[in-house]
C-alpha cells in the first residue's frame, strides 16, 4: 500500500500496527477477529477501573454518553458503535493501525470521521503507554462525539487543520486540539471538570488534572493556547479551561489567519509558563 508509519514526536522507534494493511487514507479494517482473550481482557480491567474513578471528576456530557460505547467486557466492533453514534451526530469511527500523519487526520475529522487505532496495549503496559491504542481512542474520544457541539467542533477542528497545514501552521494549531481535545477542562456548575481524553483515559491524570494544587489552570484564550508547548511524557503543567462546548465552539469559528500571524510574533511559551494576561482558576 501507497501509505507511510508516522513517527510520533522525537521517538527513534518505529510506530506500532501493521501499516501495510491500510488503505490510501490510512484507514483499514477493524481487525476484530484477532483480538484474543487476554486483549479483550485488558480492554475489560482498563474499563471497570477507568469508569470507577469518573465520579466527581468526568464532565457530565462524557459520564451521560459512556454507555453508548456498549459492551464494557470485550473490545466493541466499531460498526456497533457507529449504528449508535451515526444517528445522533453523523459521526462513524474508522479503524486506522495507529498513528497517522496529519494531513490524513484531519481529513478524516473533517469528513466526521474519527480514526480509531484497533491494537490494544500488552498486559504489561496496563499503566502507560507512549501511543494511543483502542482503549484510548475508544474510551476517551469517543463518547463526547455523541455531544452535537462537541463533535461539531472537532469536525470543524478537521477543517481547519487541511487549511492551518496550507499556512504552515499546523504546529500552532496542533496545540489547541492538546490543549482540548486531549487535556481540556471545563468548569461546571458543581466544579471543575474533565473532557480531555488523555485524561480521561488515564487513570492517575484525571484526579491530578482536576484536583492537584500542582498545575496551573488557565481559562482558555486562543492565542496563548498556541503559544504553549506541552509535555508528551508527563502530566501537563497547564490546563485550559472552558464554560461550555458551546462557548469553545463560538471562540474558535473565526478565521484564525490573523491569530497564527500574532502568535508566531509573540512566540512560543514553555509547558509551565505563567504570564501576566494569564485568568488563572484556582481550585475550591
Ligand atoms: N476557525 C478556524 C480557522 O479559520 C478553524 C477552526 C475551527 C480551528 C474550530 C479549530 C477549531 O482557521
Ligand atoms: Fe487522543
Amino acid at each position: 500500500m501507497a501509505v507511510e508509519p508516522v513517527v510520533y514526536g522525537a521517538s527513534e522507534r518505529p510506530p506500532r500496527g501493521d501499516y501495510a494493511r491500510a488503505r490510501d487514507d490510512y484507514t483499514c479494517p477493524q481487525n476484530w477477529s484477532a483480538y484474543t482473550e487476554a486483549d479483550h481482557d485488558t480492554y475489560r480491567r482498563l474499563y471497570e477501573r477507568q469508569s470507577a474513578l469518573l465520579p466527581g471528576l468526568a464532565c457530565d456530557a462524557f459520564v451521560d454518553a459512556l454507555p453508548s460505547l456498549g459492551v464494557k467486557d470485550r473490545i466493541p466492533q466499531f460498526e456497533e458503535i457507529n449504528e449508535r453514534l451515526t444517528p445522533v451526530t453523523g459521526w462513524e469511527i474508522v479503524a486506522v493501525p495507529g498513528l497517522i500523519p496529519e494531513r490524513p487526520f484531519f481529513e478524516l475529522l473533517a469528513s466526521r470521521r474519527f480514526p480509531v487505532t484497533d491494537w490494544i496495549r500488552k498486559p504489561d503496559e496496563f499503566e502507560y503507554i507512549v501511543e494511543p491504542d483502542v482503549f484510548h481512542d475508544l474510551f476517551g474520544h469517543v463518547p463526547l462525539l455523541f455531544n452535537p457541539v462537541f463533535a461539531d467542533y472537532v469536525q470543524r477542528y478537521g477543517a481547519g487543520g487541511l487549511k492551518a497545514d496550507d499556512l504552515g501552521a499546523g504546529e500552532l494549531l496542533s496545540r489547541l486540539y492538546w490543549y482540548t481535545i486531549e487535556f481540556g477542562l471545563i468548569q461546571q456548575a458543581d466544579g471543575l471538570r474533565a473532557y480531555g481524553a488523555g485524561i480521561l483515559s488515564s487513570s492517575g491524570e484525571l484526579c491530578h488534572s482536576v484536583t492537584s494544587t500542582a498545575p496551573q489552570r488557565i481559562a482558555l484564550d486562543l492565542q496563548r493556547c498556541m503559544r504553549t508547548r506541552y509535555k508528551i511524557d508527563d502530566y501537563q503543567a497547564t490546563y485550559f479551561v472552558i464554560d461550555s462546548f458551546q462557548q469553545l465552539f463560538d471562540m474558535t469559528a473565526p478565521d484564525f489567519t490573523a491569530h497564527y500571524a500574532a502568535v508566531r510574533s509573540a512566540g512560543d511559551l514553555a509547558a509551565d509558563a505563567t504570564i501576566a494576561s494569564d485568568s488563572r482558576i484556582t481550585l475550591g
